[in-house]
């Protein structure tokens, strides 16, 4: 029994508050949980959840504070904690295989994590992750990463905000408070009993990653939610406002517009992507995201009548995944929010300082006897770094695909160069952590990496394709 499109009401997941701050350090705690949740109304699904509730609640940060985040298990399964888009140092980073038991686990558990366990830095029932945030506002987020069981993780409710704010951003006016609103999309399915259905080869989740034939490509849901909600309906004042969009799908891309658009079209004003503001602010009347990137957009809800309803409808979509949340404008209000012609004066990185050059092919493969996904022939090894990059230095990777492939690199924000034969197309400007590749593309991008040395991952970020291979180790170096 799904609800009508547009009859559950929107809400923005709880903010965490400190359990403590002092000059060092802002002090937070998750204890990770399974949960009953109400989704669809009426019906008991099980989640699992940071604090128990999903999305996760949202941590927000300033620029260059200390933000110590104590994670506890009480999950039925070892889990990883990522901070996406953070620049993290590598043991707080999240590795794949840096596993956090449950509390209380024994040698039971141990046993059910194989190989995983023994090229990693685990931890039994807690472990604290230090986030030294040094890095501009942006829209960040948390999610599990898990080697082989990421895409199960996230889809049962591992995911959650971590907005940083600096005092720049804050200064340029930019719509705030009840007007700055984080938007996470996540396609779902429902099975009859209410649970959310997941096609896991290995439902213990223990042994054998990857799903059943045919979701190789990627698990989608029917179900359309946003924070959690079931198609949503939110009543906003006819004024700016700042949407954080987030696609934390699994694998599910979206092309999202408003209908109607407003008169005179570009419905929305982009001011900032994964990595933080762009230099200057893009109109754009469609907004495309692959899974894990952010767009932070201005929407001024002044350009419709009090009373007018607005649909975020996405055009990839068809029948009820179409159809994403929908806008009420109520009264005018007072708007003292401004979108100023120049965000940040960000110097950008250069094609001339690149010093080396990689390419990085994306493909459909044959991995340990079962179909999977690689990259330069190679399916993720916890054990097997393939590069070196050096701190400080600028490279160009060149991106070749067979399939769509966003593709995630952890530490550093990048700068798209090319997209084809153009330049970087509409959807990539500014600071990138993730790139939309799309089937038979050539991309490139320039990366550099700075401040920590050690072990970090790139990989697809559609959640199948990563736990089915499609992940790389690489080392940073002095
Ligand atoms: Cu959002 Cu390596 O992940
Ligand atoms: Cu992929």
């Amino acid at each position: 029994p799904l609800p009508r499109p547009y009859t559950l009401p929107f809400r923005v997941p709880p903010v965490l508050r400190p359990t403590s701050t002092d000059g060092a350090a802002d002090r937070y705690e998750i204890v990770q949980r399974t949960a009953v949740a109400e989704i669809l109304p009426g019906v008991r699904t099980e989640i699992w959840g940071y604090n128990g509730i999903f999305p996760g609640p949202t941590i927000v940060s300033t620029s260059g504070r200390r933000t110590i985040v104590t994670h506890r298990n009480r999950l039925p399964a070892p889990v990883v904690v990522h901070l996406h888009g953070g620049r993290t140092p590598p043991e707080h980073d999240g590795y794949p295989t840096d596993l956090v038991y449950p509390e209380g686990a024994s040698g039971h558990h141990m046993a059910g994590a194989g190989h995983t366990a023994m090229s990693g830095d685990v931890s039994m029932g807690r472990r604290d992750y230090v986030y030294p945030l040094r890095q501009p506002a942006a829209t960040l987020w948390y999610h599990d990463h898990r080697m082989d069981f990421t895409g199960p993780g996230v889809w049962r409710g591992l995911a959650g905000f971590h907005i940083v704010h600096d005092r720049h951003e804050l200064s340029l006016g930019l719509p705030g408070g009840d007007r700055d609103m984080p938007i996470a999309i996540m396609d779902r399915s429902f099975a009859e009993d209410g649970g959310l259905r997941y096609p896991s080869l290995d439902p213990t989740l223990t042994h054998t990653p990857g799903v059943r034939s045919p979701y190789g490509p990627g698990v989608l849901g029917d179900v359309i939610l946003v924070n959690g909600v079931p198609w949503p309906l939110a009543p906003v004042p006819a004024v700016r406002h700042r949407l954080r969009l987030l696609n934390a799908s699994n694998a599910r891309r979206y092309r999202l517009v408003l209908d109607p658009p407003p008169p005179g079209g570009n419905a929305f004003v982009q001011v900032g992507t994964d990595g933080g503001l762009l230099s200057r602010p893009i109109p754009h009347d469609a907004l495309e995201m692959a899974p894990a990137q952010r767009f932070d957009v201005v929407v001024d809800f002044g350009r419709y009548r009090p009373g007018q309803y607005v649909t975020v409808r996405n055009e990839w979509g068809d029948g009820t995944t179409a159809d994403v949340m929908r806008f009420h404008v109520t009264a005018r209000a007072d708007d003292r929010s401004r979108v100023p012609d120049v965000l940040t004066a960000a110097v950008p990185l250069r094609e001339k300082d690149a010093v080396v050059t990689r390419r990085f092919e994306f493909r459909h493969d044959t991995v340990r006897g079962m179909p999977g996904w690689t990259i330069n022939g190679r399916a993720f090894s916890p054990t097997d770094s393939i590069m070196s990059p050096k701190l400080g230095t600028t490279e160009i990777w060149r991106l070749l695909s067979d399939f769509h492939h966003p593709i995630h690199v952890h530490l550093s924000h990048f700068q798209v160069l090319s997209r084809g034969l153009g330049g970087p197309g509409p959807y990539d400007h500014g600071p990138k952590d993730t790139v939309d590749l799309r089937p038979g593309e050539q991309m490139a991008v320039l990366v550099r990496f700075d401040d920590y040395a050690g072990r970090y991952v790139m990989h697809c970020h559609n959640l199948e394709h990563e736990d089915m291979g499609m992940m790389a180790t690489f080392t940073t170096v002095r």
